[in-house]
Protein backbone atom coordinates (compact mmCIF):
# COMPACT_ATOMS: atom_id res chain seq x y z
CA UNK A 1 0.00 0.00 0.00
CA UNK A 2 0.87 3.12 -0.45
CA UNK A 3 1.19 5.18 2.95
CA UNK A 4 1.62 8.90 4.11
CA UNK A 5 2.47 10.53 7.46
CA UNK A 6 1.74 13.41 8.80
CA UNK A 7 4.11 15.65 10.47
CA UNK A 8 8.17 16.38 11.03
CA UNK A 9 9.38 15.83 14.16
CA UNK A 10 11.12 12.90 15.63
CA UNK A 11 8.06 10.97 16.36
CA UNK A 12 6.94 11.13 12.18
CA UNK A 13 10.82 9.83 11.62
CA UNK A 14 10.41 6.81 14.24
CA UNK A 15 6.85 5.68 12.48
CA UNK A 16 8.66 6.30 9.20
CA UNK A 17 11.39 4.37 9.59
CA UNK A 18 9.34 1.35 11.23
CA UNK A 19 6.69 1.37 8.37
CA UNK A 20 9.63 1.30 5.53
CA UNK A 21 10.34 -1.82 6.87
CA UNK A 22 6.79 -3.22 6.20
CA UNK A 23 5.82 -5.41 3.75
CA UNK A 24 2.83 -4.34 2.78
CA UNK A 25 4.58 -0.68 1.98
CA UNK A 26 4.98 -0.16 -1.52
CA UNK A 27 5.75 3.24 -1.25
CA UNK A 28 6.43 5.56 1.58
CA UNK A 29 5.33 9.78 1.82
CA UNK A 30 5.38 12.01 4.88
CA UNK A 31 4.89 15.95 4.45
CA UNK A 32 6.20 17.95 4.97
CA UNK A 33 8.59 15.04 6.52
CA UNK A 34 12.49 16.06 7.39
CA UNK A 35 15.86 15.39 6.30
CA UNK A 36 15.97 12.22 8.30
CA UNK A 37 12.62 11.22 7.31
CA UNK A 38 13.47 11.86 3.31
CA UNK A 39 16.12 9.15 3.65
CA UNK A 40 13.49 6.54 3.86
CA UNK A 41 10.37 8.34 2.76
CA UNK A 42 9.72 10.71 -0.20
CA UNK A 43 9.24 13.91 1.44
CA UNK A 44 5.99 16.51 -0.06
CA UNK A 45 5.33 20.10 1.33
CA UNK A 46 2.53 20.81 3.13
CA UNK A 47 0.30 23.34 2.44
CA UNK A 48 -2.32 26.01 5.26
CA UNK A 49 -2.50 22.61 7.79
CA UNK A 50 -6.63 22.76 7.10
CA UNK A 51 -7.84 19.43 6.81
CA UNK A 52 -8.90 19.99 3.22
CA UNK A 53 -5.00 20.80 2.57
CA UNK A 54 -4.60 17.77 3.88
CA UNK A 55 -6.69 15.64 1.92
CA UNK A 56 -5.25 17.29 -0.90
CA UNK A 57 -1.70 16.37 0.07
CA UNK A 58 -2.80 12.74 0.28
CA UNK A 59 -4.56 12.68 -3.05
CA UNK A 60 -1.51 13.92 -4.52
CA UNK A 61 0.02 10.69 -4.21
CA UNK A 62 -2.71 8.41 -3.98
CA UNK A 63 -2.14 6.96 -0.36
CA UNK A 64 -3.94 4.32 0.55
CA UNK A 65 -3.43 5.06 4.50
CA UNK A 66 -2.41 8.41 5.95
CA UNK A 67 -1.14 8.46 9.40
CA UNK A 68 -1.66 11.52 11.33
CA UNK A 69 1.73 12.10 13.84
CA UNK A 70 0.63 15.38 15.57
CA UNK A 71 -2.69 16.33 17.40
CA UNK A 72 -3.30 19.63 15.44
CA UNK A 73 -4.96 18.08 12.20
CA UNK A 74 -7.08 15.55 14.68
CA UNK A 75 -8.90 18.29 16.51
CA UNK A 76 -9.02 20.03 13.57
CA UNK A 77 -11.32 17.04 12.34
CA UNK A 78 -8.84 15.76 9.79
CA UNK A 79 -10.13 12.11 10.48
CA UNK A 80 -13.80 13.48 9.16
CA UNK A 81 -12.97 15.47 6.23
CA UNK A 82 -10.98 11.46 4.88
CA UNK A 83 -13.98 9.91 5.93
CA UNK A 84 -16.14 11.68 3.82
CA UNK A 85 -13.92 11.74 1.13
CA UNK A 86 -13.76 8.12 1.42
CA UNK A 87 -9.92 7.86 2.03
CA UNK A 88 -8.37 5.56 4.97
CA UNK A 89 -7.05 7.64 7.88
CA UNK A 90 -5.87 6.30 11.25
CA UNK A 91 -6.69 8.58 13.98
CA UNK A 92 -9.65 9.94 16.32
CA UNK A 93 -12.83 11.82 14.84
CA UNK A 94 -12.90 15.34 15.73
CA UNK A 95 -15.59 14.42 18.74
CA UNK A 96 -13.01 12.27 20.08
CA UNK A 97 -10.36 14.38 19.53
CA UNK A 98 -11.69 16.11 22.42
CA UNK A 99 -10.18 13.80 25.01
CA UNK A 100 -6.99 15.71 23.86
CA UNK A 101 -8.31 19.16 22.30
CA UNK A 102 -10.10 20.02 25.63
CA UNK A 103 -9.20 19.01 29.14
CA UNK A 104 -12.08 19.97 30.54
CA UNK A 105 -14.03 17.14 28.02
CA UNK A 106 -11.48 14.66 29.03
CA UNK A 107 -11.98 14.85 32.74
CA UNK A 108 -15.92 15.09 32.45
CA UNK A 109 -15.56 11.91 30.33
CA UNK A 110 -13.61 10.29 33.06
CA UNK A 111 -15.76 11.58 35.51
CA UNK A 112 -18.72 9.68 34.15
CA UNK A 113 -16.73 6.37 32.78
CA UNK A 114 -15.70 6.01 36.51
CA UNK A 115 -11.73 6.79 35.21
CA UNK A 116 -9.19 7.03 38.07
CA UNK A 117 -8.15 10.38 37.75
CA UNK A 118 -7.36 13.65 40.00
CA UNK A 119 -10.09 15.46 41.96
CA UNK A 120 -11.45 18.10 39.78
CA UNK A 121 -13.25 21.75 39.29
CA UNK A 122 -13.32 23.58 36.28
CA UNK A 123 -12.96 27.84 36.35
CA UNK A 124 -13.66 30.55 33.80
CA UNK A 125 -12.90 33.75 35.41
CA UNK A 126 -10.43 34.30 38.51
CA UNK A 127 -13.40 34.44 41.13
CA UNK A 128 -14.31 31.08 39.65
CA UNK A 129 -10.52 30.31 39.91
CA UNK A 130 -10.55 31.40 43.57
CA UNK A 131 -13.78 29.50 44.79
CA UNK A 132 -12.43 26.38 43.38
CA UNK A 133 -8.48 27.03 44.69
CA UNK A 134 -10.48 26.36 48.60
CA UNK A 135 -11.11 23.29 47.58
CA UNK A 136 -7.61 22.02 47.51
CA UNK A 137 -4.41 22.54 49.22
CA UNK A 138 -0.55 23.34 47.40
CA UNK A 139 0.68 21.82 45.54
CA UNK A 140 -2.43 22.07 43.27
CA UNK A 141 -2.34 22.23 39.41
CA UNK A 142 -4.25 24.79 37.09
CA UNK A 143 -4.34 23.48 33.25
CA UNK A 144 -5.33 25.54 30.46
CA UNK A 145 -8.27 24.07 28.89
CA UNK A 146 -6.80 23.74 25.51
CA UNK A 147 -4.32 22.61 23.25
CA UNK A 148 -0.86 24.55 24.71
CA UNK A 149 2.06 22.79 23.28
CA UNK A 150 2.91 21.39 26.58
CA UNK A 151 2.99 24.98 28.33
CA UNK A 152 -0.37 24.66 29.37
CA UNK A 153 0.00 23.45 33.03
CA UNK A 154 1.27 25.00 35.60
CA UNK A 155 1.97 23.16 39.41
CA UNK A 156 1.46 25.45 41.98
CA UNK A 157 3.28 25.39 45.66
CA UNK A 158 1.91 28.06 47.33
CA UNK A 159 -1.50 30.00 47.41
CA UNK A 160 -0.36 32.95 45.67
CA UNK A 161 1.10 30.48 43.21
CA UNK A 162 -2.22 29.31 41.99
CA UNK A 163 -3.42 32.75 42.20
CA UNK A 164 -0.84 34.19 40.16
CA UNK A 165 -1.21 31.02 37.51
CA UNK A 166 -5.00 31.36 37.44
CA UNK A 167 -4.33 34.79 36.44
CA UNK A 168 -1.96 34.14 34.04
CA UNK A 169 -4.01 31.53 31.92
CA UNK A 170 -7.12 33.42 32.14
CA UNK A 171 -5.73 36.81 30.99
CA UNK A 172 -4.35 34.73 27.77
CA UNK A 173 -0.98 35.84 28.92
CA UNK A 174 0.89 32.69 29.49
CA UNK A 175 -1.09 30.49 26.47
CA UNK A 176 -3.62 33.03 24.94
CA UNK A 177 -7.25 31.62 24.02
CA UNK A 178 -6.67 27.65 25.22
CA UNK A 179 -6.37 29.38 29.10
CA UNK A 180 -10.07 30.69 29.07
CA UNK A 181 -11.14 28.45 31.12
CA UNK A 182 -9.60 26.22 33.45
CA UNK A 183 -9.09 22.74 35.30
CA UNK A 184 -7.91 22.85 38.71
CA UNK A 185 -7.11 19.71 40.11
CA UNK A 186 -5.35 17.83 42.84
CA UNK A 187 -1.44 17.40 43.24
CA UNK A 188 -0.74 13.45 42.59
CA UNK A 189 2.47 11.85 44.07
CA UNK A 190 4.02 9.18 42.49
CA UNK A 191 5.95 8.04 39.34
CA UNK A 192 4.75 8.66 35.93
CA UNK A 193 4.36 6.33 32.83
CA UNK A 194 3.07 6.69 29.53
CA UNK A 195 0.61 3.56 28.11
CA UNK A 196 -0.43 4.25 24.40
CA UNK A 197 -2.27 1.44 22.96
CA UNK A 198 -3.64 1.60 18.62
CA UNK A 199 -7.27 0.70 18.71
CA UNK A 200 -9.89 0.15 16.15
CA UNK A 201 -12.27 1.48 18.85
CA UNK A 202 -13.20 -2.02 19.81
CA UNK A 203 -9.86 -4.09 20.02
CA UNK A 204 -6.19 -2.51 21.59
CA UNK A 205 -3.02 -3.56 20.88
CA UNK A 206 -0.91 -1.98 23.92
CA UNK A 207 2.42 -0.86 23.46
CA UNK A 208 5.13 -1.24 25.80
CA UNK A 209 5.07 0.91 28.83
CA UNK A 210 7.22 4.09 28.45
CA UNK A 211 8.63 7.03 30.37
CA UNK A 212 9.15 10.72 29.06
CA UNK A 213 11.63 12.96 30.81
CA UNK A 214 9.82 16.27 30.79
CA UNK A 215 12.52 18.86 32.63
CA UNK A 216 14.95 19.91 30.60
CA UNK A 217 18.23 18.76 33.46
CA UNK A 218 19.53 16.29 35.22
CA UNK A 219 17.42 14.80 38.02
CA UNK A 220 14.33 16.64 36.71
CA UNK A 221 15.19 20.03 36.98
CA UNK A 222 14.50 23.08 35.55
CA UNK A 223 11.50 24.25 32.94
CA UNK A 224 9.25 21.63 31.10
CA UNK A 225 10.54 20.93 27.54
CA UNK A 226 8.95 18.88 24.44
CA UNK A 227 10.82 15.64 26.33
CA UNK A 228 14.14 15.26 26.76
CA UNK A 229 14.23 11.69 26.23
CA UNK A 230 11.87 8.46 26.72
CA UNK A 231 12.33 4.58 27.69
CA UNK A 232 10.63 1.72 26.68
CA UNK A 233 11.37 -1.07 29.57
CA UNK A 234 8.61 -3.94 30.46
CA UNK A 235 9.95 -3.42 34.13
CA UNK A 236 8.70 -0.17 34.46
CA UNK A 237 5.06 -1.36 35.42
CA UNK A 238 4.71 -5.32 36.76
CA UNK A 239 2.08 -7.36 35.22
CA UNK A 240 -0.65 -6.50 37.94
CA UNK A 241 -0.21 -2.85 37.37
CA UNK A 242 -0.55 -3.38 33.41
CA UNK A 243 -3.77 -5.38 34.48
CA UNK A 244 -4.68 -2.25 36.00
CA UNK A 245 -4.00 -0.06 33.30
CA UNK A 246 -6.07 -1.77 30.94
CA UNK A 247 -9.01 -3.02 33.50
CA UNK A 248 -9.77 0.20 34.99
CA UNK A 249 -8.75 3.29 32.32
CA UNK A 250 -7.68 1.97 28.64
CA UNK A 251 -10.41 -0.77 28.23
CA UNK A 252 -13.54 2.10 30.31
CA UNK A 253 -12.26 4.47 28.02
CA UNK A 254 -12.82 3.48 24.79
CA UNK A 255 -15.93 1.59 25.76
CA UNK A 256 -17.20 5.19 27.41
CA UNK A 257 -16.53 6.66 23.82
CA UNK A 258 -18.08 3.85 22.21
CA UNK A 259 -21.00 3.76 24.36
CA UNK A 260 -21.19 7.71 24.09
CA UNK A 261 -21.25 7.94 19.86
CA UNK A 262 -18.03 9.21 19.66
CA UNK A 263 -15.75 5.50 18.99
CA UNK A 264 -12.18 6.46 19.34
CA UNK A 265 -9.74 4.71 16.44
CA UNK A 266 -6.35 5.66 16.49
CA UNK A 267 -3.44 6.30 19.38
CA UNK A 268 -4.86 6.47 22.48
CA UNK A 269 -1.92 7.81 25.23
CA UNK A 270 -2.81 7.55 28.41
CA UNK A 271 -0.24 9.85 30.38
CA UNK A 272 -0.32 8.20 34.13
CA UNK A 273 0.65 8.46 37.56
CA UNK A 274 1.12 5.63 39.51
CA UNK A 275 0.12 6.83 42.79
CA UNK A 276 -0.27 4.78 45.82
CA UNK A 277 -4.06 4.17 45.35
CA UNK A 278 -3.18 2.74 41.72
CA UNK A 279 -2.49 3.98 38.18
CA UNK A 280 -4.85 7.60 37.41
CA UNK A 281 -4.47 9.45 34.52
CA UNK A 282 -2.97 12.99 33.99
CA UNK A 283 -3.92 13.63 30.42
CA UNK A 284 -5.15 11.78 27.79
CA UNK A 285 -3.34 12.01 24.52
CA UNK A 286 -5.23 10.83 21.25
CA UNK A 287 -2.00 10.12 18.95
CA UNK A 288 1.77 8.41 19.33
CA UNK A 289 4.15 10.32 21.83
CA UNK A 290 7.10 12.21 21.41
CA UNK A 291 9.74 11.14 22.07
CA UNK A 292 8.30 7.85 23.00
CA UNK A 293 7.44 6.90 19.76
CA UNK A 294 11.10 6.55 19.38
CA UNK A 295 11.72 3.77 21.67
CA UNK A 296 8.43 1.87 20.97
CA UNK A 297 9.26 2.04 17.25
CA UNK A 298 12.67 1.11 17.74
CA UNK A 299 11.43 -2.66 19.23
CA UNK A 300 8.07 -3.15 17.83
CA UNK A 301 8.16 -6.02 15.54
CA UNK A 302 5.30 -7.11 12.73
CA UNK A 303 3.31 -5.05 9.51
CA UNK A 304 2.62 -1.32 11.12
CA UNK A 305 0.84 -0.15 8.25
CA UNK A 306 -1.11 -3.47 8.14
CA UNK A 307 -2.14 -3.37 11.63
CA UNK A 308 -2.93 0.59 11.31
CA UNK A 309 -4.99 0.07 8.28
CA UNK A 310 -6.93 -2.77 9.64
CA UNK A 311 -7.76 -0.37 13.04
CA UNK A 312 -8.94 2.31 10.36
CA UNK A 313 -11.38 0.20 8.96
CA UNK A 314 -12.52 -1.18 12.28
CA UNK A 315 -10.95 -4.79 12.10
CA UNK A 316 -7.40 -4.77 14.34
CA UNK A 317 -5.76 -7.87 14.35
CA UNK A 318 -3.27 -7.46 17.82
CA UNK A 319 -1.55 -10.89 16.63
CA UNK A 320 -0.25 -8.49 13.63
CA UNK A 321 2.16 -6.31 15.95
CA UNK A 322 4.37 -7.36 19.14
CA UNK A 323 7.40 -5.99 20.88
CA UNK A 324 10.39 -7.72 20.41
CA UNK A 325 11.56 -7.80 24.98
CA UNK A 326 14.27 -5.17 24.06
CA UNK A 327 15.21 -2.14 26.39
CA UNK A 328 15.12 1.13 23.97
CA UNK A 329 16.66 4.38 25.10
CA UNK A 330 16.03 7.75 23.03
CA UNK A 331 18.32 10.34 24.33
CA UNK A 332 17.23 13.88 22.84
CA UNK A 333 20.06 16.09 21.31
CA UNK A 334 18.96 20.18 21.89
CA UNK A 335 19.78 23.34 20.87
CA UNK A 336 21.14 25.86 23.04
CA UNK A 337 18.55 28.17 24.36
CA UNK A 338 16.18 25.00 24.03
CA UNK A 339 13.44 24.85 25.86
CA UNK A 340 13.79 28.64 25.06
CA UNK A 341 14.30 30.06 21.54
CA UNK A 342 16.64 28.00 20.20
CA UNK A 343 20.11 28.54 18.31
CA UNK A 344 19.59 27.21 14.91
CA UNK A 345 21.42 27.18 12.15
CA UNK A 346 24.93 25.38 13.06
CA UNK A 347 26.84 22.56 10.77
CA UNK A 348 25.86 18.82 12.81
CA UNK A 349 28.17 15.79 12.58
CA UNK A 350 28.64 12.48 13.60
CA UNK A 351 25.06 10.83 12.66
CA UNK A 352 27.14 8.21 10.62
CA UNK A 353 29.37 7.29 13.48
CA UNK A 354 26.34 7.25 15.79
CA UNK A 355 24.67 4.81 13.50
CA UNK A 356 27.44 2.64 12.97
CA UNK A 357 27.53 1.94 16.77
CA UNK A 358 24.12 0.22 16.29
CA UNK A 359 22.00 3.28 16.97
CA UNK A 360 19.21 4.82 14.91
CA UNK A 361 19.63 9.04 14.89
CA UNK A 362 16.11 9.98 14.49
CA UNK A 363 15.55 13.62 13.35
CA UNK A 364 13.67 16.42 14.76
CA UNK A 365 15.13 19.69 14.09
CA UNK A 366 17.22 19.46 10.83
CA UNK A 367 18.36 20.86 7.61
CA UNK A 368 19.49 20.36 4.59
CA UNK A 369 21.88 22.75 3.12
CA UNK A 370 24.43 23.12 0.26
CA UNK A 371 26.91 23.61 3.80
CA UNK A 372 25.78 19.64 4.76
CA UNK A 373 22.94 19.15 7.87
CA UNK A 374 22.39 22.31 10.27
CA UNK A 375 20.29 22.78 13.53
CA UNK A 376 16.89 23.83 12.19
CA UNK A 377 14.56 23.61 15.88
CA UNK A 378 14.74 23.39 19.64
CA UNK A 379 14.89 19.26 19.75
CA UNK A 380 17.69 18.41 17.61
CA UNK A 381 17.76 14.40 17.00
CA UNK A 382 16.40 11.48 19.07
CA UNK A 383 19.80 9.12 19.27
CA UNK A 384 18.17 5.90 19.64
CA UNK A 385 19.55 2.79 20.93
CA UNK A 386 18.01 -1.45 22.37
CA UNK A 387 19.39 -3.70 24.19
CA UNK A 388 18.30 -7.01 26.00
CA UNK A 389 18.37 -5.28 29.00
CA UNK A 390 18.13 -1.11 30.40
CA UNK A 391 22.06 -0.85 31.57
CA UNK A 392 22.98 -2.09 28.24
CA UNK A 393 20.13 -0.13 25.97
CA UNK A 394 21.81 3.17 27.93
CA UNK A 395 24.97 2.50 27.79
CA UNK A 396 24.49 1.72 24.24
CA UNK A 397 22.32 5.06 22.88
CA UNK A 398 25.07 7.58 25.45
CA UNK A 399 27.77 5.47 23.56
CA UNK A 400 25.89 7.21 20.31
CA UNK A 401 25.38 10.37 21.50
CA UNK A 402 29.16 11.01 21.85
CA UNK A 403 29.87 10.07 18.47
CA UNK A 404 27.53 13.30 17.53
CA UNK A 405 28.64 16.95 17.71
CA UNK A 406 26.75 20.76 17.37
CA UNK A 407 27.96 23.91 18.34
CA UNK A 408 25.81 24.25 22.04
CA UNK A 409 24.37 21.01 21.71
CA UNK A 410 23.16 19.63 25.53
CA UNK A 411 21.47 16.49 26.51
CA UNK A 412 20.37 14.62 29.55
CA UNK A 413 22.84 12.50 31.12
CA UNK A 414 19.84 10.86 33.37
CA UNK A 415 17.58 9.60 30.69
CA UNK A 416 15.89 5.92 31.76
CA UNK A 417 17.84 6.15 35.12
CA UNK A 418 14.81 6.45 37.01
CA UNK A 419 14.04 2.47 35.78
CA UNK A 420 17.88 0.97 36.84
CA UNK A 421 15.96 0.62 40.18
CA UNK A 422 14.16 -2.03 38.60
CA UNK A 423 17.74 -4.26 37.01
P1 LIG B 1 -0.17 17.07 31.41
O1 LIG B 1 0.05 17.94 30.21
O2 LIG B 1 -1.55 17.06 31.93
O3 LIG B 1 0.44 15.71 31.29
O4 LIG B 1 0.74 17.74 32.55
C1 LIG B 1 2.13 17.98 32.35
C2 LIG B 1 2.89 17.53 33.57
O5 LIG B 1 2.39 18.18 34.73
C3 LIG B 1 2.72 16.05 33.85
O6 LIG B 1 3.61 15.27 33.10
C4 LIG B 1 3.01 16.00 35.34
O7 LIG B 1 4.40 16.00 35.58
C5 LIG B 1 2.43 17.29 35.84
N1 LIG B 1 1.06 17.08 36.33
C6 LIG B 1 -0.09 17.20 35.62
N2 LIG B 1 -1.16 16.93 36.38
C7 LIG B 1 -0.69 16.62 37.61
C8 LIG B 1 -1.31 16.26 38.87
N3 LIG B 1 -2.63 16.18 38.99
N4 LIG B 1 -0.49 16.01 39.90
C9 LIG B 1 0.85 16.12 39.78
N5 LIG B 1 1.49 16.47 38.66
C10 LIG B 1 0.74 16.72 37.58
N1 LIG C 1 5.87 12.89 25.38
C1 LIG C 1 4.70 13.62 25.68
C2 LIG C 1 3.78 13.76 24.57
O1 LIG C 1 3.96 13.24 23.49
O2 LIG C 1 2.77 14.41 24.77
Amino acid sequence: MRVLVIGSGGREHALCWRLARCPSVKALFASPGNPGIASVATCVPAGDGTPEDWLRVAESVDADLTVVGPEAPLVAGVADCFRAAGRVLIGPSRQAAQLEGSKIFAKQFMKRAGIPTAEFRVAASEAEAREALKHFGVPVVLKADGLAAGKGVVVARTAEQAEEAATALLSGRLVGPAGSRLVIEEYLQGEEASFIVLTDGRRVFSFECTQDHKPVGDGDTGPNTGGMGAYCDGRILSPEQRRQVLERIILPAIEGMAAEGTPFTGFLYAGLMMTADGPKVLEFNVRMGDPEAQPLMHTLEGDLAEALAASARGSLDESLLRWNGQCSVCVVLASEGYPGPPRTGLPITGIEEAEAMGAVVFHAGTRRTDQGLVTAGGRVLGVTASAPDLPGAIERAYAAVRAIHFEGMHYRRDIAHKGLKRW
